[in-house]
């Protein structure tokens, strides 16, 4: 592991909680409508069943995202060209991304994830799959400043951010994030971004609410993990995992739903919900092309190339960092 090693991601408070998390959790908790932040969903129990949902019938976007990663692989060369360092973002377990490293012949992988393990264990797999590739981990967390390893220091850079990831965030953050990877990756760089389409209500909600209950396990996971980790006393049993779509923003919205009037105390603090009161815990934002287009165009990237699965549910793009030379 070469740059960023060693750099303390979590400050602990003297009894070892996550200050970061329950600083978060507190003032979330405390306004109008409950929010907490969607990355703290991402322990080790919610990383897990996070790689869970991606496998579940209701569950789309993964299936498509990999049908387009595995079809376009020729015109993914042609477009991209050899010896890039490929930047993953938020790499988790890593597994569309043999897809492209087949395509493209790079001339480095740097995966950066926020949870170590994970990153080791994806990093190991890849070394054995592509034996001449240099493999350059960073635990990170992406939405800060990066620095990368400066082994890449003089390659052009392709980010890759599939997923659909940049629809967790809402425009503001997603601009700011898209900016600091274009001031990460150079003027030279590419970028290839996953965006989930805005399609059918019923396909979209069931995606985020499958049968077997998955992603309300997922969901649930934060207020189990506020209890674990802050001496919460959350009664979990009586919320409710609620996936709705708000076609203002284009986004599904999940929540947790009090099912009946609750009081509980987290980290020494009291609080209340009443019935059908929520916790806003994450946003998937939705696109069509010009949406998709106005963002990336918004913080720097200049799209190139589209590309849908044979259904149109996803869209992977292609944009560069440079301007088009006809802009006045
Ligand atoms: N970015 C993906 C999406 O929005 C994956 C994802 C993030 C997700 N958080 C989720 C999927 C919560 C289901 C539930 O679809």
């Amino acid at each position: 592991m070469a740059a960023n090693e060693g750099l303390k991601l979590v400050e602990r408070g003297e009894d070892g909680v996550d200050l970061a998390f329950r600083a978060d959790v507190l003032a979330g908790l405390s306004e109008a409508q409950k929010a907490i932040p969607a990355r703290w969903l991402y322990d080790d129990a919610g990383s897990q069943l996070f790689e869970d949902i991606t496998g579940i019938p209701e569950y789309y976007p993964t299936r498509a995202e990999t049908e387009i990663l595995r079809e376009r692989g020729v015109q993914f060369a042609e477009a991209i060209g050899p010896g890039r360092a490929v930047v993953e973002f938020g790499s988790g377990s890593s597994v569309k991304t043999p897809l492209l490293l087949n395509a493209i012949a790079p001339g480095a992988y740097v995966p950066l994830d926020i949870s170590g393990d994970f990153l080791r264990a994806a990093a190991a797999d890849l070394v054995v799959q592509f034996p001449g590739l240099p493999i350059h981990p960073v635990e990170a967390d992406f939405t800060k400043h990066v620095a990368l390893p400066d082994e890449v220091a003089s390659m052009p850079k392709l980010g890759f951010f599939p997923g659909s990831t940049i629809g967790n965030m809402v425009p503001r953050t997603a601009v700011d994030l898209l900016r600091e990877m274009r001031g990460t990756l150079g003027d030279e760089a590419m970028l290839l971004i996953g965006m989930d389409l805005i399609k059918d209500v019923g396909v979209l909600e069931a995606a985020y609410d499958d049968a077997a209950g998955v992603t309300g396990e997922f969901n649930l996971n934060l207020a189990r993990r506020i209890n674990r980790e802050l001496d919460g006393t959350i009664p979990v049993e009586k919320l409710r995992h609620v996936a709705r779509w708000d076609d203002l923003y284009a986004r599904i919205e999940m929540h947790l739903e009090a099912q009946e009037d609750l009081s509980f105390s987290v980290a020494g603090s009291d609080f209340t919900m009443t019935k059908g009161e929520t916790i806003h815990t994450e946003n998937s934002h939705k696109f069509d092309q010009r949406s998709s287009y106005m963002m990336l165009l918004s913080a720097g990237w200049t799209p190139c190339e589209r590309w849908t699965d044979s259904d149109g549910r996803f869209s992977l793009i292609l944009a560069e960092a440079a301007i088009p030379r006809s802009a006045p």
